[in-house]
């Protein structure tokens, strides 16, 4: 373990931002991350994982930990059902690829979102139907203060729409170490029902679809619409879809008729920020090397040497128009550093 000063960290976050840390660590095993933490107790420390889904605005003055635990195992099955236990750093879209190559299902359906096992939790993860919340059993984290160990059920984790207990409750003060998912082994339940899905297999012609054919039908329509970082920097939706309580959006549906909505619960309905943002008119949008992309209004993208300042003066300028047109707030997905 090799402590790193003044470290770049644009290959470390999707969006290609150049930031810099003041000191860079990477962790391979949970003795490694408990060894850093009792050596550097009372530094200041930044938590990094996939990079993912974050914004950097600012160079980094702390030690940043990049958790790059590595392995899976099954530590239980049954004739129905697998646990699956994933480390932190394994990459989220290849433990999905090996999940479906062994016959696991109930990850298909989030095939090649980017990011790691580690911070699906935190933001439940999601895509095509399924949540990270539908398969996870629990995952254990480190206590960052007292190195403790401590399991979370899926209960405890308090899922909800890109939601947790580590964006509210303890957040920052625990690491994510390792997650289990309980996965089928037969009777799968293939979920074909949402958006494009269904179309993109009968252009394929795939009629009885299996974990394999939904899982390269959304990988299929995810290409279609949302940038690869590897060719243009960017963190996913860059927003949440907003949740409005069904009777405010009643005056706002009578100004709008024409603005889609799915029911969320008796008194709320989500709206698509990537509807709302396009009927703006930012859709494809450049300004300088930040932009809004092409095909998916909520996904903002670094064109090449944006600063995350300029990233999010432009999602600013995005919440503020969408706020004065529809009188709807957005708030960002990824977390701005
Ligand atoms: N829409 C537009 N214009 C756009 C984008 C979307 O009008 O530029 C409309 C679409 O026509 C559609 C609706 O908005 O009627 C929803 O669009 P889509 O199915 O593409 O999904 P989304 O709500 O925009 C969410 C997730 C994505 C996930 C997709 C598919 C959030 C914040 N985003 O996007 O997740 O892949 O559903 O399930 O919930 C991510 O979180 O990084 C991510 C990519």
């Amino acid at each position: 373990m090799e402590i790193q000063h003044h470290f770049s960290l644009k290959n470390y976050n999707t969006f290609g931002i150049e930031a810099k840390a003041r000191q860079f660590v990477a962790v391979h095993c949970v003795a490694e991350l408990k060894t850093v933490l009792e050596q550097h107790q009372s530094e200041k420390k930044f938590i990094l994982g996939g990079g993912s889904n974050m914004l950097l605005t600012q160079d980094i003055d702390a030690l940043v930990i990049h958790i790059d635990l590595k392995g899976k195992k099954i530590i239980k099955e049954d004739d129905d059902s697998v646990w699956v236990e994933g480390q932190a750093g394994e990459n989220w879209h290849e433990f999905v690829l090996w999940c479906i190559d062994q016959n696991y299902g109930g990850l298909e359906n989030m095939s090649l979102i980017p990011g790691n096992v580690g911070t699906t939790p935190v933001q439940n993860i999601g895509a095509y139907g399924a949540e990270i919340k539908d398969t996870f059993v629990s995952c254990e984290a480190m206590n960052i203060e007292t190195q403790e160990i401590k399991t979370f059920s899926n209960a405890e984790c308090h899922f909800g729409y890109r939601e947790s207990i580590f964006k509210h409750d303890v957040k920052d003060q625990y690491i994510i170490t390792s997650v289990v998912f309980k996965l089928t082994k037969r009777n799968h339940k293939i979920n074909t029902s949402y958006g494009d899905i269904l179309a993109e297999l009968e252009r394929t012609n795939v009629t009885n679809p299996g974990l394999k054919d939904v899982s390269n039908a959304v990988i299929a329509i995810r290409k279609s619409k949302l940038p690869d970082p590897k060719e243009l920097g960017n963190s996913g939706s860059f927003f949440k879809n907003p949740i409005v309580l069904k009777s405010d959006f009643e005056a706002i549906h009578k100004k709008f008729p024409e603005m889609k909505f799915y029911e969320v619960s008796a008194t709320e309905v989500k709206v698509p920020a990537g509807w709302l943002i396009e009927q703006v008119g930012f859709k494809g949008k450049r300004f300088g090397d930040a932009g809004i992309h092409k095909n998916q209004a909520l996904v903002l993208v670094n064109y090449g040497n944006a600063t995350g300042q300029e990233i999010l003066a432009v999602s600013k300028d995005i919440q503020k128009t969408v706020l004065e047109t529809f009188g709807i707030k957005i708030e960002a997905e990824v977390n701005v550093i």
